[in-house]
């Protein structure tokens, strides 16, 4: 495995990283005499907690995962507020202090200096954010594209396949709007039909779930598009064996990874998707507006560009300039999305993906054990789901448990309406196991 590069930022200039409040301090101190001894004391505080991280990650044997003592290390690395518990991956997720630091120091730096001469800088940055997610996710950098989001990636491929009156895309009836509604408005444009699929609602393995898509494929099936795991019901579809079934077959695959990406090893050659999206400010806990598109790269000439831009003519074989080419971007942003990578390799992606799984599987056992009569809509099963639990239980009021838990207990989640109707909770490796307990407790208050 090559060793992915790491995003260095030693030709900004040491003011870019000043704080406010450090600039302010030197004003008040009066002088560079006094200042030369006046460290920025957030970036000293950010420097230890980050290499605390760095120690305590090496300290670690290779697959060993660490007690809740290092949890804790990895906790310090974010801002959020000390009482807070947040379960709230699925939907947003706060970025580290090294992603928070890089973006607002590299803003600071464009912003004190916009010429084109400072900002050539920003090209090899962002390519180096592209090689890092490409290492990440087990493909090449001119299959990754930077996209705003998951929605944006979606909409991409939705929009940009050429389908005719008589083709036929199957998706799943859980899909997120994006890989769901959006097939709806091109179906009207286009002529083509969408036939939606639901899976058996307490699926027992991994077929129970593959057999009704692999059922509904019709010689006049174009695409498959489905959601990695449901934001609705926390369900984890066997995505590789649905996309090797779809290849055998000439069927286009469109896989919605907003739920996985971050949170779980990907390796996207072995898994055979043809496109596959994600969002960094999920479970990635990137910088915003900086998500991921993949598109393998035999399928780049397949798909028209929404937007034309800079870029179009010269790299043919190259995705990112044909899909993300949307003129003037968040320079900084792009950059840091490099230094997000860095976080997880840090701590390591099977450490995180199996820190999240054990969140989630007590969540679950404290439910089960403490909450009689408690409905799961995700899958107990470790390999039908993955870190989102939902769940409801008659006896809580779904129309006030949001606020409830916010402002009683302090819990930041998600409520869910329609077939799936329940508490979302989705942990991630800034909660602990302490969080987890606290968190069944409220609902159990509920009822
Ligand atoms: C499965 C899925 N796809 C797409 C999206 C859209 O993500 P974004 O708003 O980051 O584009 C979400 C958001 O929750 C999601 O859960």
């Amino acid at each position: 495995m090559t060793a992915i590069p790491q995003v260095t930022f030693e030709h900004i200039p040491e003011s870019a990283w000043q704080s406010p409040r450090r600039q302010f301090l030197k004003r008040f101190m009066g002088g560079i005499a006094a200042t030369a001894f006046l460290p920025s004391i957030e970036l000293l505080e950010a420097e230890n907690t980050r290499n605390l991280l760095i120690e305590a990650a090496r300290a670690l044997a290779p697959g060993e995962q660490g007690d809740e003592r290092f949890w804790a290390v990895v906790k310090d690395q974010f801002a959020l507020g000390e009482d807070l518990i947040l379960m709230n991956a699925a939907n947003l997720c706060p970025s580290p202090y090294p992603v928070m630091e890089t973006v607002f120091g590299l803003t600071r730096d464009v912003d004190g200096d916009p010429s084109f001469t400072n900002r050539a800088k920003f090209g090899d940055l962002r390519t180096r954010s592209r090689s890092a997610l490409a290492e990440y996710l087990g493909a090449d950098p001119e299959e990754i594209v930077i996209p705003r989001n998951t929605s944006e990636g979606n909409n991409v491929v939705i929009s940009g396949l050429t389908l005719k009156p008589g083709d036929e895309v199957v998706i799943w009836d859980q899909n997120h709007p994006t890989n769901n509604i959006a097939w709806d408005v091109g179906a009207q444009r286009h002529g083509y039909t969408v036939k939606r699929i639901p899976t058996p609602p307490n699926p027992r393995s991994s077929d129970d779930l593959s057999r009704p898509f692999v059922d509904a494929l019709s010689r006049n099936t174009k695409v498959l598009g489905f959601s990695h795991v449901s934001n609705i019901s926390g369900v984890s579809l066997p995505a590789k064996a649905l996309c090797t079934v779809a290849r055998e077959r000439g069927i286009t695959t469109l896989v919605d990874g907003a739920q996985v990406f971050g949170a779980e090893s990907l390796d996207l050659h072995d898994m055979g998707c043809d496109f596959y999206t994600g969002s960094a400010h999920k479970w990635p806990m990137g910088p915003k507006e900086a998500g991921v598109l993949y598109v393998r790269k035999a399928r780049i000439p397949d798909v028209w560009p929404l937007i034309v831009g800079v870029g179009w003519r010269e790299s043919p074989d190259s995705a990112a300039p044909r899909f993300e080419a949307l003129g003037q971007r968040d320079d900084a942003t792009l950059a840091a999305r490099g230094k997000t990578v860095e976080f997880h390799t840090t701590i390591g992606p099977q450490r995180i993906e199996a820190r999240i799984r054990a969140l989630a599987a007590e969540l679950k056992h404290q439910l089960q054990e403490r909450i009689p009569g408690a409905r799961f809509h995700t899958p107990l099963q470790p390999e039908l789901s993955s870190g989102i639990v939902v769940f409801t239980h008659p006896g809580v009021d779904l129309n006030r448990a949001l606020t409830t838990l916010y402002e009683k207990h302090n819990i930041g989640c998600a409520v869910m309406r329609g077939d799936f109707a329940g508490i979302r909770l989705s942990p991630h490796v800034y909660n602990t196991m302490d969080q987890v307990e606290r968190a069944v407790s409220a609902v159990e208050s509920l009822i």
